[in-house]
Parts: structure tokens; sequence; C-alpha cells
């Protein structure tokens, strides 16, 4: 995990205001330490340690750093405990030679000795010091840095990418290896990144590397290398022509709230590619032709799945097996061959349990092909067809928009799949901006009232089940309290017990289930419990239920759909009522490149 940024400009210059402007944009992928690096010809000037960027940027004044080349590092933790050691940037031995590295080097602990062994100073626990002493090692023996970097990478095992300068000359070197890595060509500079939003701000012409891709860059330009032989490659820069407000809040309090408000808008997006993807089609044809069809993902966006699984069984009468990533390798790997088909779901394209899984499956000879909402990330690039999810840059570590247009990607298949042209669904997004205006207020009200309970459920049935488990892992994520998501019907098998006076179990209704979950909710509030219903406007909950928030009617799939969207927001508020960042919870990380 964690976020790299590297520049290169011609002379000596104030580099500090934007290594924090490049760090604040990639906070989403890390924030458990922060360091900056510029190199002048003859020095390094390295601060860093534990915190966020806009505190450790003051209490070191990144602001004041000069040099003609600058890295800069945010940290998610893996190898070593977030700390000042532990944090990125690293030096080399002897202090001539800086870089970082985002991702995971998993022969860490043996390199680490390795090193000490061979006489270097080791002085963290952290992977990418690893990165920088790997190609230390083959400095020491006078070879360039490109051929430096290319041994390095056999000694390197793991998913990772690193960017790292010495004071000898004026250049940066970076290398991409299962991880994101973007390169930026600006004018009087170059720059690389593990992701876009920080290169933006600064250029529109871009290079996207592959794996393998060594990169040394000038102030003037950038030259590609393979790692393999060295050889030279040549690759035409392209423009970007996205607007950079969507990677800012648009006037939103935060993140998480822009891209609740964001999905009616995404959804159509979405709806009108699929209309017209090339791939659907065959997407869809392989599918039917399938023995056996997989969907599997991780978090988020294996909810997504478990939903899509749903919306086949109902829709399209075609059983599909949804699977967290990791089972996936354990349980079906073993079994899935070329007559099987496998949807691999990620928002980020980079999650490494899916990738692990895609790996398994592709050398079993599934026919895979996968969902991903960033564009040229690995998972797009390895699947033989991939559905983009259009949703733009989603930013805050919880995911929203990009879960409820992975749901509706499944939701638009299985209705093709069934004989639909897709029309269906036209209401949608009118139905989720509907839905968010409704909820708004009451949502807020009810995050007051239960914000004290460190305890809660969210239940759901049938269509609604994969938006409980949602709702259930959005509380978690971002309130820190204990929210467990089930079928409504196995509460009273056992959780019934934890019902006291007051106790908030929620409910999420489908038009097709009143009757079902009137009996689940009065199980609850004979208790004395307090019953929370998500579903359309009805007398039967509105006589039984302690609380009902009411969305617009619609039939089963789509008011599933609805349902999240009421527990998104209350998952925001009561993060907002506790005082915390629901944008970037403690302990998580967008983007999980590790295993
Ligand atoms: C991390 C994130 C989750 C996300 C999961 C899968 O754990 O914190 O929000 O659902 O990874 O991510 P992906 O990018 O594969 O959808």
């Amino acid at each position: 995990m964690c976020g790299i940024f590297g520049i290169v400009t011609k002379d000596e210059q104030p580099l500090g205001p934007i290594l924090i402007d490049a760090a604040k944009r990639l906070t989403y992928r890390g924030y458990d330490s922060v360091g900056a690096a510029t190199l002048n010809g003859t020095q390094i000037d390295l601060r860093k340690d534990k915190g966020r960027v806009d505190e450790m940027a003051e209490r070191y004044n990144f602001a004041e750093m000069r040099g003609q080349r600058g890295i800069t590092q945010l940290r998610w933790a893996t190898f070593g405990a977030p700390s000042k050691e532990n944090a990125q940037p690293h030096l080399d031995s002897d202090g001539d030679m800086v870089g970082a590295h985002n991702g995971n080097v998993v022969n860490n602990v043996e390199l680490r000795e390795a090193f000490m062994a061979e006489g270097m100073t080791v002085r963290s626990q952290n992977d990418g010091e690893s990165c920088v002493h790997a190609v230390e090692r083959y400095v020491i023996q006078g070879k360039d840095m490109v051929t430096a970097i290319r041994l390095a990478y056999q000694d390197l095992q793991g998913d990772y990418a690193f960017v790292i300068g010495n004071i000898y000359d004026d250049k940066l070197y970076a290398i991409k290896k299962g991880s994101g890595l973007v390169v930026g060509i600006g004018d009087g500079f170059t720059c690389v990144s593990s992701d876009l939003p920080s290169i933006l701000p600064l250029t529109r012409k871009i290079v996207r590397l592959n794996d393998g891709d060594v990169v040394t860059l000038s102030w003037n330009g950038v030259e590609l290398h393979a790692v393999s032989d060295g050889s030279r490659i040549e690759r035409e820069p392209e423009l970007i022509t996205e607007e950079m407000s969507a990677v800012q809040k648009g006037g939103y309090a935060h993140f998480m709230l822009k891209e609740i408000h964001e999905q009616p808008q995404v959804a159509r997006e979405l709806l009108h590619l699929l209309a017209h993807h090339p791939d659907v089609p065959s997407i869809l044809q392989a599918i039917e032709a399938a023995r056996n069809v997989y969907f599997i993902g991780c978090g988020t966006s294996y909810h997504a799945c478990l939903a899509g699984s749903v919306y086949f069984g109902r829709l399209a009468k075609r059983t599909v097996i949804p699977i967290l990533a990791p089972q996936f390798i354990a349980q079906y790997a073993p079994a899935v061959n070329a007559q099987d088909v496998g949807i691999f779901v990620s928002q980020s394209g980079e999650t490494k349990d899916v990738l692990n899984a895609l790996e398994r499956a592709q050398a079993a000879g599934m026919t895979c092909f996968s969902m991903a909402n960033v564009i040229g990330s690995t998972l797009t690039k390895q699947t033989s067809a991939w559905l983009p999810l259009t949703c733009g840059y989603e930013i805050s570590v919880p995911a929203t928009k990009t879960f409820t247009n992975q749901v509706i990607t499944f939701l638009y298949l299985a209705n093709r799949l069934g004989g639909g042209d897709g029309q269906a669904l036209e209401a949608l997004p009118d139905l989720m901006e509907e839905t968010i205006a409704m909820c708004e207020p009451k949502v807020s009200t009810l995050a007051e009232e239960i914000n004290a309970w460190n305890d809660l459920y969210c239940l759901g049935y049938g269509t609604t089940l994969p938006m409980a488990l949602e709702g259930a892992l959005k509380l978690k994520e971002i309130t820190y309290a204990h929210c467990e998501g089930m079928l409504s019907t196995e509460f009273k098998h056992g959780p019934l017990s934890a019902v006291t006076d007051g106790f908030p179990v929620i409910f999420t209704v489908g038009p097709e289930d009143v009757p079902l979950i009137v009996s689940g909710i009065n199980e609850v509030t004979c208790r004395g419990g307090r019953a929370i219903a998500i579903g359309a406007e009805d007398s039967r909950l509105r006589a039984n239920a302690t609380d009902l928030i009411p969305i617009p009617a619609a039939e089963a799939p789509i008011a599933a759909l609805l349902t999240v969207l009421p527990l998104q927001m209350l998952a925001y508020q009561m993060s907002i009522g506790r005082g915390y960042d629901p944008d970037f919870p403690r302990n998580l990380s967008k983007t999980l490149t590790v295993d």
C-alpha cells in the first residue's frame, strides 16, 4: 500500500509546497506516516514522521524545503509499526541516495538480514528501506542506476513500485511491479506518482507504466527501459481531459458525502455506457454457456458480488457463486476449469487478494472478466474483457458510488440475460436522487438518537441482504462501532439475546418481504429494542417499527439497491457525530495491495 510522488525540475527551487500538495492528494492511500525529501547536487534534506500531512508539514516545515528533485511518501503500515524510523523516504547506508515505495516486499525480513550481513546500515523494519538497499547493493558494485534497479528487481519479491534518486546526478528513477505508477510530463519538469490526483494539478500529459517498466526522469523528459533486458521502450504520452474538480470536494464537507450525492449521476452515466458497451454481449454469452459462474471480490466489492448473484438467480434464472477472493483460492480454484467463468470485481483493480485469485483462476484456464473503476489498473489489464464503473475518482476510503455502480452493472447484466433490454432500469437514477433527498433529514435525527450505541445490527432478506451487509460494513468502517449485518430470519437464532431497552436493529425491507420483516421487527420491539425499518411507505411498517425511513416505492431489485443509500448516510452522520473523519478511517486503506 502507500502513496509515492517524485518530481524532477531543472534548477533548485522551492519544492516543499508541491510535495505537500501531492501528499495531500494521495492521503487516501495511507496516512500512518508522511515524509518528504529534496535532493540537490550535494545533499539530501529528509523530514519524516508518524502523522498526517497537514500536521507533519507544519511540524517539520516542509514548505521551506528546496531542491532540484523531491520525493514524498504516505505510508499505510505493513512492515514495521507506524513510527519515525519506519516512515519513508529512506536513505541508503551513507546517505547519498534516497527512495520510497508503495506496495509490499514480501521477503523484506530476509533481505534486511542479508543487507546487514553485507555491511549496509539498516535503520528500520520497513520494506521501503529494502528497496533502497537493494539498489545500493549494485550501485556499490559500480552499476549505473538503471542496471542497479533491474538487478534489485530480481531480489525484491512482491508487488511494489518505488522511486529513488541520488546526489550524483540530476535524475529520479522509478520502477513498477504490480503496484500503480504513472508518469507526468510538464513544462520544465517530470514527475511520477502512485496515482493521478497528485499529477493532474501539475500536468495533464501522462505516461502510464506497465509492470516491468524502469523509468528515468529528467527535467526535460523521461526514458523507459524494460526490466528484463534493459532495452529502450517507446511509449507515447496521453492527454488527460478530466476536470480536476472531480478530485476535489465540490462544496461538500467530506468526499464521502460528495460521493454519496454523486451516485444518481454516475448511475445514469453507467447505464448509458452499458447500453452500448461492446463487451456486454460476449460477457453474457460466456456466462450463459458456462458450467459454473463465480463473482469474486473483497470488502464492499464482495457485497456487490452477493447482490449480483441474487439478481442473476432471480432475474436470469442463472446460479452464480459469489465468493470472497481468498476463499475462492482455497475452496474453488482446485475445481475450476476452462468451462467456468469468473467476474472479478474491484473498485481499485489493485486489491492483491483479488489479483491472487485471478492468477489462480487463469492458471486453471477459467475465462476471466472484470469490473473496476480505475482505468488502466492491473485487474483491467489482466482480464480478457472488463466493464468500467464510470464513477470518476472515489477518494473517500469507504466505497459508496463504486458499490452502487457495481450493483447496477450486475443488475443490468442479469436483466439482459433474463431477456430484458435494460429499459426497466432507466428510472433508477431518479429514484436514487429521490431517496437521498427523502432520507437525509430523518437519518440525521436518527444518527443523533442512536449514536451512543456501540453495538448494532443491520438485517436484510433476499434482495436486501447484501445491502444490509454493506450497510453494516459502512457503519463499522467509519463509526468504529460493532455493527453486524445478517439475514433477518437468523437474528432470532442467537443475536436476539443481545436486545435490551433501546437496542438498535435496522431492517432493510424489500416490497415482497414486509410480512416476514414485520415478524422480525416485533421480535425486537417486544423485548424493548428499537426496530428501524428502511423501506417504502407501508402502513404495516409504520404500525410496527419504532422508526421508518421511507424510500420511494419500486420493484424488489431496485428497491433493494435504494435501501443502501440511507445506510451510507447513517454511517456518515454517525461518524461525524462521533467526531471522526469518515473519509479516512483509522487503520484502513482505500487500496489494499497486500495479502
Ligand atoms: C479495502 C477497502 C474497502 C474495499 C476493499 C476492496 O479493504 O478499505 O473499502 O471494499 O479494499 O477494494 P476493491 O478496490 O478491490 O474494491
